[in-house]
């Protein structure tokens, strides 16, 4: 056990998921246990640089593992892209004498957290917290569950409309340049056809499915859209394909934020909780400047930069599903 770790800061960082609050919880507790300090840091990066610190104690962390958002507040910081910034954040963690950080968040979390550990030797540990799920040696991150049952909580709702009135919805989903949302969002809802970034489908592709859909009586129909896919956004998509083949009555919803709100699931209440946990007793094992994850059950640590780089592909055989189930 490294016993020289006995002040720790953690922060939330990037757009915030719901179940950071668990994971935060999940770490004040159990450094609480092992007789560690925690300081919270306030806005991320920010919070840093501005030396935005607070002591956390067992009782500060109640009452919130079912609360989405974070009590830390969160921030994208363009300061901690510079040295200056990063200097004065070092400098920051030295006046309150830490001597680790536990970093909840996602990619851009970790690139600055890979970045500061090469230029002063604080351990760090990162937290996989965003609702995108694209972050590799992670099954899960914290927050993805919940986004996808609000997504597809909100396509239930523009079912039972697009069904009245024979319409057919383009949805946009979030997930940045990843389709996990999408994916898990349009087999859970029963959607018609998914666009993802991870695949090439095309416009007229699309108009294809929905044209056999539309000869098989299909008489609404709802597609969803992952906003990094290659053919634009839904608005544009909904144009490109009423040019084409203008059969249905269109329109867009674009979900956006309500993915990122709302109380977390169990799902990722427990995984936040392990991952939580599991950051903090791994830095009492001597693991630093890595990620942890749950893969197929079991925690893992991996380098920030693998976590950051390394591909995570979609599972190809839920692609093929998708598609074979939306016909
Ligand atoms: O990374 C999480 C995420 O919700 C992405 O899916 C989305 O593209 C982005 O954040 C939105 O960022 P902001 O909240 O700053 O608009």
């Amino acid at each position: 056990m490294s016993k020289d770790i006995k002040r720790i800061a953690v922060f939330t960082s990037g757009g915030d998921a719901p179940g950071m609050n668990a994971a935060l919880r999940a770490v004040v507790r159990t450094a609480s246990f092992h007789d560690m300090h925690v300081y919270g840091i306030y806005r991320g990066y920010e919070g840093m640089i501005d030396g935005d610190l607070e002591r956390l104690e067992r009782g500060d962390v109640g009452n919130i593992i079912h609360r989405g958002g974070t009590i830390l507040k969160t921030a994208r910081s363009k300061g901690f892209m510079t040295p200056e910034g990063r200097r004065a954040a070092y400098e920051s963690l030295q006046a309150f004498d830490i001597d680790a950080c536990i970093a909840i968040g996602g990619n851009g979390t970790f690139t600055g957290a890979s970045v500061f550990t090469e230029e002063y030797d604080i351990p760090f540990i990162g937290i996989p917290g965003t609702i995108d799920n694209d972050l590799y040696g992670t099954d899960l991150t914290i927050g993805f569950d919940t986004s996808i049952n609000t997504a597809i909580e909100a396509v239930d709702k523009i079912r039972d409309t697009a069904d009245s009135h024979n319409r057919l919805f383009f949805v946009e989903v979030m997930g940045r340049n990843s389709g996990f949302i999408a994916l898990n969002t349009a087999i859970g809802s029963g959607a018609g056809s998914v666009l993802i970034p991870e695949t090439d489908t095309s416009i007229e592709e699309l108009v294809g499915a929905l044209k056999l859909g539309a000869r098989r009586k299909k008489l609404f129909s709802v597609v969803i859209v992952a906003e990094g896919n290659k053919n634009g956004n839904a608005t544009e998509i909904a144009r490109k394909v009423n040019d084409a083949f203008d059969f249905y009555d269109t329109k867009v919803t674009i979900i956006g934020h309500l993915q990122r709100g709302g109380s977390p699931t169990a799902q990722d209440r427990v995984l936040a909780s392990r991952l939580g946990f599991s950051a903090v007793e791994g830095l009492l094992n001597g693991q630093k400047n890595v990620m942890a994850g749950m893969v197929n059950g079991k925690v893992m640590f991996t380098p920030f930069l693998q976590a950051i780089n390394e591909a995570k592909p979609l599972d190809n055989d839920l692609v093929r599903m998708a598609e074979i189930l939306a016909m």
